[in-house]
C-alpha cells in the first residue's frame, strides 16, 4: 500500500487530497492543528470536516501536529517515509496577514522549509506538491488593460485572451504579507528541485473550491457568499463595482491534477491551476446564479473601497499544466460547483 503524507488535512484542499488518494488505495497520514480556527475564530472550524474524513476513511490516520514544529515534522517523516507528500497547510488569507505578520510567516514560508527539508532527510525521491496562490503575481496582473462591461471586468489585450501564465512576473508589485510570505515559500520549494533535484511542483491557485470548505469572510469567498445567500445575511462587496473576476476550480479536479503530477513527476515546475475561462464568474454574476440555484435574493452592501492589492480579473491560463499532464482536465462546471456548496451549507446548517 503506498503511503502518502498530506497537511492541512482539515482543510478543502486537504480533505479532497485524502478522499481521492484513500479511494485509490492509498494509505493517507493528515497533519493538521485546526489552526483555522484560531485564524477566523469558529466559522473557520475544521473539526467536522475531520469527523467526517476518520468516519468515512479507514486508511485514514491523524497526527495533531503543527507545521511550525520543525523535530514533530522531521520525526513524523522518518516514521512514515511517504511515498509522496501534498502540503497544503497555510494561513490562506490575503487580508488577515497584516494583522498576524509572525504567524502568517511562519505557517506559510517556515512551515513549507520545514516540510521540505524533513522530506529530503526521509525520502527525498518522493514527488512533493505545494499549493501556492496566484497572489505570489502581487497585483502585477491589475496592469492587464481592462473593459468594463456590464457585469464585470475583462481583458482588452489580446494577449491575456487565454488568461494569465506563468510568466507573469512575481515582484517588483503588491503582493500583502500574505502573498509575500507565500513567495518565499514557493521560490524554496522550486529551488529543493533545482538544488537537491527533488520532484517538487507549486500550484499557483486562482479560486480553489468545494463542499467541503469552511468559508469566511476573509477567505474561500465562494463558500463563504454561498452561505451568506442561504442563511439571508448581508454579503459586503469590497470595490471594484462588484465586477472582479475570479476563475473556480473545484477541489476535485485540484485532487486529479496533484494525483497525476505524482504519477510522473518532474522536478521544480510551477502550474497555474484556477478553472479557466468558463469558470471564471464576477462577484454580481455570482449573486445572480446563486440566486437562480436557491430561490433567494442576495442581500449585499456595497463598500466602496477595495481590499488592498486584489485582482480586478484573474483568470489563469491552463496551457502549460495541460501540454505537460494532457489527460487532465476540468470536469465540475461553476454551475455544479455552485450547486454543490449550496447543498453542502444546506446539509451542514441543518
Ligand atoms: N482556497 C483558495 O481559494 C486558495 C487559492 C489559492 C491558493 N490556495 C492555497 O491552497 C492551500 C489550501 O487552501 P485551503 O483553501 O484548503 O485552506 P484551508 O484553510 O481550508 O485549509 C488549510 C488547513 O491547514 C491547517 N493549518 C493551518 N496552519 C497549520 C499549522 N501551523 N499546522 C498544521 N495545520 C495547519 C488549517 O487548520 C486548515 O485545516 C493553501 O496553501 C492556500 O494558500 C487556496
Amino acid at each position: 500500500m503506498k503511503k502518502l503524507l498530506v497537511t492541512g488535512s482539515s482543510g478543502l484542499i486537504g480533505s479532497e487530497v485524502v478522499a481521492g488518494f484513500s479511494a485509490v488505495g492509498w494509505e493517507v497520514h493528515g497533519v493538521d492543528n485546526n489552526m483555522r480556527a484560531d485564524f477566523f475564530g469558529p466559522q473557520g472550524d475544521t473539526r467536522w470536516n475531520l469527523n467526517r474524513l476518520l468516519e468515512t476513511h479507514a486508511s485514514f490516520h491523524h497526527h495533531e501536529a503543527d507545521i511550525r514544529d520543525r523535530s514533530a515534522l522531521m520525526g513524523l517523516l522518518q516514521a512514515l517515509r511517504p511515498d509522496a507528500v501534498v502540503h497544503t497547510a497555510a494561513q490562506p488569507s490575503h487580508d488577515l496577514a497584516a494583522s498576524r505578520p509572525f504567524d502568517d510567516f511562519d505557517v506559510n514560508a517556515v512551515g513549507t522549509l520545514n516540510l521540505l527539508e524533513a522530506t529530503r532527510l526521509a525520502c527525498p525521491e518522493a514527488p512533493f506538491v505545494h499549493m501556492s496562490t496566484n497572489k505570489v503575481y502581487g497585483d502585477a496582473p491589475n496592469e492587464i488593460s481592462l473593459i468594463e462591461r456590464e457585469t464585470r471586468w475583462e481583458y482588452s489585450d489580446p494577449t491575456f485572451a487565454g488568461g494569465i501564465d506563468e510568466r507573469c512576473r512575481i515582484d517588483q508589485s503588491k503582493h500583502s504579507l500574505f502573498g509575500s510570505s507565500k513567495v518565499a515559500a514557493d521560490v524554496m520549494v522550486q529551488e529543493y528541485g533545482r538544488t537537491f533535484g527533488m520532484p517538487t511542483c507549486c500550484l499557483r491557485g486562482g479560486c480553489l473550491t468545494g463542499p467541503n470548505h469552511s468559508g469566511v469572510e476573509l477567505h474561500g469567498f465562494l463558500s463563504y457568499l454561498i452561505k451568506c445567500n442561504l442563511e439571508g445575511r448581508t454579503y459586503r462587496v469590497f470595490g471594484y463595482k462588484g465586477k472582479q473576476v475570479r476563475d473556480n476550480i473545484h477541489s476535485h479536479d485540484v485532487v486529479a491534477f496533484i494525483q497525476r503530477f505524482i504519477a510522473a513527476p518532474r522536478s521544480g515546475e510551477v502550474y497555474n491551476l484556477g478553472g479557466g475561462q468558463p469558470n471564471s464568474v464576477s462577484i454580481l454574476e455570482a449573486f445572480a446564479l446563486i440566486s437562480e440555484i436557491s430561490g433567494q435574493a442576495m442581500n449585499y452592501e456595497y463598500v466602496d473601497q477595495n481590499r488592498s492589492g486584489d485582482h480586478i480579473c484573474y483568470i489563469s491560463d491552463l496551457t502549460k499544466l495541460k501540454s505537460h499532464y494532457p489527460g487532465w482536465k476540468i470536469t465540475k462546471s461553476l454551475r455544479t460547483t455552485f450547486e454543490e456548496i449550496h447543498q453542502a451549507w444546506h446539509s451542514r446548517i441543518r
